[in-house]
């Protein structure tokens, strides 16, 4: 198979300064280098290779452009005291971007492959891997349909891109927590859609809730169900949880709800800990009278941008629910510490989730 021919590297002569790091924000700066590799239905997964980072160029016909098909993920690399570079989870990001190819009748990517690829790119750019609290480098790796065709029908030619950007918080407010919108009237997805791909098209049905609720002064919205706009879906592009009289709840996967591999890390460090979590339908009115009712302890999105970021006020429909006294909850603050502790590699990892490179 043409797939498993070693990855081509050709290193770039005029590398980039690094930014400050200070100034990281999120995706604003890229590395020196990228992985490419095509797909085409005669030869499977073939030419992957690592070049400097550049432009690439598409036919304007190719099916992307017109009907989204594509998908992406995003994991961290972290540099730990010792100078060692780990990466979190990445086989589960490359097994989930091949449900998303799936959904999107894309082709799998074999997983070592995907796995080489990326671990190949974070050795030749660790350089970028910043220092300083919070900081990472996040990898964007994706797939997009390049055949130039208008028919509506899967590509028959594809390229897997992988770039890497060094980061800062992904919200300005960092661990401090952030206020919610709670949409009422645009939804994010719908079950038997493909909320649960990580699709292009998912972002872009958001924007216009997002920017409407940022002119509201909230920093992004919370998701209910497409049907009835009662269930709690996601908050932003994170998923979503709730402590509620010593239990925490989050919405059970749907199939409109993305899979989040920072949720499940948070699932299983709070099993590990003996606290009780519930994986349930939520709904919105349910939040409200257990925050009436003084019983909503703490509330917390995950994603791997943000990894976790406590909520202090959510706005339903024009009433404001505080939660926990819009301060950070304990529990939040716990699950970011020990998380961001495996990741950096300052506690140990019982769960075998950091992947050397
Ligand atoms: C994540 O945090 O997992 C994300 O996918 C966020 C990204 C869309 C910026």
């Amino acid at each position: 198979m043409i797939a498993s021919t070693p990855i081509q590297i050709e290193r770039t002569t005029t590398p980039k300064p690094k930014p400050p790091q200070d100034k990281l924000g999120f995706g604003i700066y890229f590395t020196d280098h990228m992985f490419i590799m095509n797909y085409t239905a005669e030869f499977g997964w073939h030419r992957s290779r690592i070049v400097p980072y550049q432009p690439i160029t598409l036919d304007p016909a190719a099916k992307v452009f017109h009907y989204g098909q594509t998908v992406f993920e995003g994991l961290k690399a972290y540099k730990t005291a010792d100078g060692r570079v780990q990466l979190f989870r990445p086989d589960a990001n490359m097994k989930r971007m091949n449900r998303s190819n799936d959904r999107m009748s894309m082709p799998p990517i074999p997983t070592e492959l995907a796995l080489e690829a990326i671990k190949g790119l974070a050795k030749i750019d660790q350089d970028w891997i910043p220092d300083g609290e919070g900081n990472s480098l996040y990898i964007r790796p994706f797939v997009i349909a390049t055949e130039a065709l208008l028919g509506v029908q899967p590509s028959l030619e594809y390229q897997f891109i992988v770039i890497m950007s060094p980061v800062g918080a992904y919200y300005p407010e960092g661990i401090n927590p952030v206020k919610i919108f709670v949409e009422s009237h645009y939804v994010r997805a719908m079950v038997g859609g493909v909320g649960e791909a990580k699709t292009a098209g998912n972002y872009a049905a958001g924007l216009k809730a997002q920017d409407a609720a940022k002119d509201q002064g909230y920093t992004q919205v919370l998701w209910l169900d497409g049907a009835e706009h009662k269930y709690i879906e996601e908050v932003g592009s994170m998923n979503v949880f709730f402590k509620i009289d010593g239990t925490v709840y989050t919405p059970a996967l749907n199939g409109s709800i993305l899979d989040g591999i920072t949720r499940n890390s948070v699932i299983r460090l709070l099993k590990h800990w003996n606290v009780p979590v519930v994986e349930r339908v939520l709904s919105i009115e349910e939040i409200y009278e257990a925050g009436k009712n003084g019983k909503l302890e703490e509330s917390f999105g995950t994603g791997t941008a943000a990894v976790i970021s406590p909520v202090g006020e959510l706005n339903w429909r024009g009433e404001k629910l505080i939660i926990n006294g819009g301060k950070t909850g304990q529990l939040s603050e716990k699950i970011y510490n020990d998380l961001t502790g495996i990741q950096y590699g300052k506690l140990e990892d019982p769960f075998g989730w950091m992947i050397e490179v």
